[in-house]
């Protein structure tokens, strides 16, 4: 391989490659809004961040979904793919990489990677006899399936029987290395649950696993003998390392691995786990490649506590919630709502209130109500602020001052609900403090300085409230801080660089004294939930 730039602010992280069988749902939704967030986080620290998506193009369910629609394939991914692309534009997601298995670029990147799998000795030919999934597009041990050979995660498709040669990869010769690269490595597949998932998986012994079909056009042949076409999975995985490749660069694998390889962090669904935890790592292993630094991999959404499927008629399209609610209101739903890793629910009703409490309620009216006392009490500009003649014991400076530390743990920790949480405590608080404190009759009474200090520390907490829930509400944040008076813009990197760097945004006491304010207006919009009309 050639040179290394190394720097420790790399941070590369990417979202599956959906398929695209259909137009995205609320769980590539979920999974990418997350992955955005974390990249937002880190580009504000600071790091120098590849947000890498895309989608998963080749394989029976692809071709099969264009044919029943009278589609070529391509027609049919390219006429999905821009609706994923018009998704993400309309949900705020900043992606550096959109990368198509079906980019010419990518067949060049699986046929070199096929080749040194090949030449290590770790393709054969043999005979593949099992239960098919074409929806999961995955072969079933009989044992997981439910009655009449239906497949548990798609149970309106019975898995299909298949008795036929492949070529398979020798999964079974990692097994201790795997074993032993969850060992040293414990945060390799996160969170916990899902790392005993896998440890069980594969203490119950690895076999080797069938990496091409036959009688399947859509899909990139195999080198070796192009009678057969590769896997999906073992196509689609390595979108990851095409996706590194530089725009104008050759596709080869050493310029695809020079910058970014090892990729710092897959997030995942729970359901793909087996793939990216072991069968991924096993020919990264196998390609002589270093491994990623992490598999994270999330719950699934339901929706009023059921599952959703076409058969209940009860699928959430995240393009009505976007625009019915905005997106801001999207982002925070999920991530504040679930705890990530866990499973969560989709409530129409919990979704208005929540929205309406937190940053309506909470955070808009609190910055409402004090820029209009200050304009009042102070004139058009950020009260004046002494260190020194703040008390002591003020609790909002108190709670402020290693607020953006913990955020910082919590966001990198993917503890987005706690990051939340945190920030979310301090601005209740400023309520409660403006309430307690009650600068107008201060006013009354003359007390200038006094009222200058209150009005001061609550605008501060509202700006730093504002500044670490940016990566999850950008507008809502950008809204907040053009009325403190600065003008920047969390969807433009560069404005945030200038003008509100991490080293002293994230910190309490950032809002200057003297700051031209701009006129109260509302920042977020109080949500009506409109019953008649489901989503
Ligand atoms: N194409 C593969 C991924 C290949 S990555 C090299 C794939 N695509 S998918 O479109 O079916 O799924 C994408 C993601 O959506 C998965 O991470 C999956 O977990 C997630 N979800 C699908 N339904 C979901 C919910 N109901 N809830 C949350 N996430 C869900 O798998």
């Amino acid at each position: 391989m050639g040179s290394k730039i190394i720097s420790k602010n790399l941070f590369a992280i990417t979202t599956p490659l959906y398929y695209v069988n259909d137009l995205p749902h609320v769980g590539s939704a979920y999974t990418t809004i997350a992955a955005d967030v974390l990249a937002r986080f880190r580009r504000l620290q600071g790091d120098s961040v590849l947000l890498i998506t895309g989608t998963d193009e080749h394989g029976q369910k692809i071709q099969r979904t264009a044919e029943s629609l009278k589609r070529t394939p391509q027609e049919h991914c390219d006429l999905i793919v821009s609706g994923f692309e018009s998704l993400w534009k309309q949900l705020g997601i900043h992606y550096d990489r959109f990368i198509r298995t079906t980019d010419p670029r990518h067949e060049a990147i699986v046929k070199e990677f096929f080749q040194r799998v090949w030449d290590r000795g770790d393709i054969y030919l043999g005979q593949q006899k099992g239960w098919y999934c074409v929806s999961c597009e995955e072969f079933k041990e009989e044992r997981d399936l439910l009655e009449g050979h239906r497949c548990p995660i798609h149970p309106n498709r019975e898995a299909e029987w298949r008795d036929e040669q492949n070529y398979f990869f020798r999964l079974s010769r990692y097994q201790h290395q795997l074993e032993a690269l969850y060992r040293d490595r414990p945060d390799f597949i996160q969170p916990e649950i899902r790392r005993n998932e896998v440890l069980s998986f594969v203490s119950q012994g690895l076999q080797d696993f069938s990496i091409s079909r036959i009688n399947l056009d859509w899909g990139i042949p195999v080198p070796s003998d192009p009678t057969h076409t590769l896997y999906v999975w073992f196509d689609a995985l390595l979108g990851y390392v095409t996706a590194l490749l530089e725009p104008d660069s050759e596709p080869t694998l050493e310029n695809a691995l020079a910058k970014w390889w090892p990729i710092n962090l897959h997030l995942i669904g729970k359901d793909i786990l087996r793939f990216h935890a072991v069968y991924w790592p096993a020919m990264l292993m196998s390609a002589d490649l270093p491994i990623p630094g992490c598999v994270f991999g999330h719950g699934f959404l339901t929706r009023d506590g059921q599952k959703m499927g076409k058969t209940l008629g009860n699928i959430l399209d995240p393009v009505e919630l976007v625009n019915r609610y905005g997106s801001d209101a999207v982002r925070y739903y999920f991530l504040k709502e679930i705890e990530f890793g866990r499973d969560g629910d989709f409530n129409e009703t919990r979704f208005v209130n929540i929205l309406n409490a937190d940053l309506a309620n909470d955070l808009g009216n609190l910055l409402n109500r004090t820029l209009k006392m200050v304009h009042k009490y102070c004139g058009a500009h950020v009260p004046e602020f002494s260190e020194e003649k703040v008390q002591a014991d003020n609790v909002l400076a108190e709670l402020g001052q290693d607020l953006g530390d913990r955020v910082a743990r919590a966001y990198t920790t993917l503890k987005f609900s706690e990051a939340c949480e945190a920030t979310l405590t301090l601005v209740r608080t400023g309520n409660k403090y403006i309430d307690e404190q009650a600068p107008w009759s201060l006013h009354k009474q003359g007390q200038h300085a006094a009222v200058e200090q209150i009005l001061y520390t609550v605008l501060e907490s509202v700006r730093l409230a504002a500044y670490l829930l940016s990566p999850i509400t950008p507008n809502l944040s950008t809204s907040i801080y053009r009325q403190l008076g600065f003008s920047l813009n969390f969807n433009e990197q560069s404005s945030i660089d200038v003008t509100a760097p991490f080293v002293t945004h994230a910190h309490w006491g950032a809002l200057p004294p003297g700051q031209p304010l701009e006129e109260p207006y509302p920042v977020f919009q109080r949500l009506e939930l409109l019953e008649t009309v489901p989503l």
